[in-house]
């Protein structure tokens, strides 16, 4: 048989078509299979076999257009967060395109057979394609696992999950504490690797998350300059942020200078207009980022804002007295914020650190805060416990300096710095682990190894460092106990 090849569909398959000896026909390889068969001329045969082609083309083609539909209805991103008890509450966040005029959430327990449908608050952010939608879920059972999903006029999401944290700490409660994230791409995604395979229960920012206000000239940026940081960190987040049993993990955001137009106290004194960080993410009280979450009856987090849009001192200072004096009984109190009181790399002098040290830490030392989170400085440090400005073995480690994902600087060591236990030029990120005898805080790098390690004691007990306790040596390899 003699014949030409003829491109079928553009997929490697093709139409061979020639002269039979006895019958005039034509022969066709099949895609995918390979296979020859032969088709004759004549007119009622050769239709015949294009109808059973052409079946088998629109299955084909079907299938092609359902999975393009489901993908239109997947969103651009899913984050989860929380304003109030995480126990009992969670806020579902999803940004997709402005062509979806509706979309519902669809939320079911894991075990359960009841869903529920919710319609979402919807942010529209400017000068882009996209909206935020928002979902505050209440009345949840603690230490659930909840399903939802997405469903628009042209199909569902893929189902996620997530589970709530839990009342009481029977069982040991594992988070991450990071900050100066998404500054290099590949960094920032290595460490999110890492942070992962950990499964916490949940992840605190500790600002400067996204870089969305840098320093680069502005003929450098697009339009949306902007906005696309902040997409491409919630892309990743809800790429890579889900738990070994595949639940997304929940974000706590904490406001640093690179996330807000002026960096530095520009948007209550009305110079500025707020900036998307108050739009992505969920704050009990509009634009007023420093609050508290507290976990139940064992984990108070005090979240602060050091200086970005509301002052250090003045009416936030008034009201963490007033949180921290509330929040006497709980055995746990930590706080997270961006600008290192104590820092590493900047200087001990600089106005911000120093007004944090007139500001929070005589409350942090009176009302029994065990442990603080800074950032900020590019650098990994431990201080010494501190009270009243020295050390002091009752006193408040300050962690820090913010290294998630950021170019690393030199600090100071601890022959230098008072205050210093460790330093390192390292990218690291806490993993805290806590239950009712002890919080114990771990620092890991991004290969996921742990080198360095402190322990805290719950309400009304000294802080205690490794210095006290067990040893703690730079570049051994620490176990974490399984998360649950
Ligand atoms: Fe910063």
């Amino acid at each position: 048989m003699q014949g030409k090849k003829i491109n079928f569909n553009g997929m490697g398959s093709f139409v061979k078509m020639g002269t039979c000896q006895m019958v005039k026909c034509i022969s066709i390889r099949f895609p995918y299979t390979g296979r020859y068969t032969r088709m004759r001329t004549g007119f009622i045969e050769y239709w015949k076999r294009a109808v059973h082609l052409s079946s088998w083309w629109a299955i084909f083609l079907g299938v092609i257009l359902q999975s393009a539909a489901l993908y239109s209805a997947s969103p651009v991103a899913v984050y989860l967060s929380w304003v109030d008890d995480p126990s009992t509450t969670m806020v579902v966040q999803w940004i997709e395109s402005k062509e979806i005029v509706k979309s519902v959430l669809r939320v079911s327990k894991e075990d359960g057979e009841e869903w529920k449908n919710y319609s979402p608050l919807i942010l529209a952010i400017e000068d882009t394609e996209v909206n935020l939608k928002r979902v505050f879920l209440e009345h949840l059972e603690p230490e659930s696992v909840y399903v939802f999903e997405i469903r628009t006029g042209t199909g569902s999401s893929k189902s996620y999950r997530f589970k709530t944290m839990p009342k009481q700490i029977d069982a040991p409660v594992g988070f991450v504490v990071g900050g100066d994230l998404y500054y290099h791409y590949d960094l920032f995604r290595k460490m999110n690797a890492v942070v992962a395979s950990l499964s916490p229960d949940f992840v605190v920012l500790g600002g400067d998350i996204a870089y969305a206000y840098c320093h680069e000239p502005l003929w450098l940026k697009q339009k949306d300059w902007q906005w696309r940081r902040w997409r491409t960190f919630l892309q990743c987040w809800t790429e890579q942020m889900v738990d070994g049993a595949g639940r997304l993990i929940p974000l706590l955001a904490v406001v640093g200078n690179h996330d807000v137009r002026g960096s530095y106290n520009k948007l209550m004194s009305g110079e500025l207009t707020p900036s998307l960080f108050y739009t992505l993410f969920p704050f009990k009280q509009e634009l007023i980022p420093y609050r508290e979450i507290v976990f139940g009856d064992y984990l108070a987090l005090f979240l602060l804002d050091s200086g970005h849009t509301h002052p250090v001192d003045k009416a936030q200072a008034v009201w963490l007295k007033t949180a921290l004096q509330e929040s006497h009984n709980i055995p746990y109190k930590l706080a997270v914020y961006h600008i290192p009181a104590y820092p590493s790399h900047s200087k001990f002098t600089n106005r911000t650190s120093t007004n944090i040290r007139n500001a929070w830490s005589p409350l942090f030392d009176m009302y029994g805060v065990q442990a603080v989170f800074e950032h900020h400085n590019h650098t990994y440090k431990r201080t010494k416990p501190i009270r009243g400005g020295k050390v002091d073995e009752t006193g408040v480690i300050y962690f820090g300096d913010g290294s998630w994902g950021v170019p690393l600087r030199y600090p100071r060591t601890p022959a230098q710095e008072w205050y210093l236990e460790k330093s390192a030029r390292i990218h690291a990120v806490y993993y805290v682990k806590l239950d009712k005898e002890t919080c114990q805080v771990f620092a890991v790098d991004n290969t996921g190894k742990v080198f360095d390690k402190a322990s805290i004691m719950p309400q009304h007990s000294e802080a205690l460092t490794d210095a006290k306790g067990s040893s703690s040596e730079e570049g051994a390899c620490l176990e974490i106990p399984s998360p649950n």
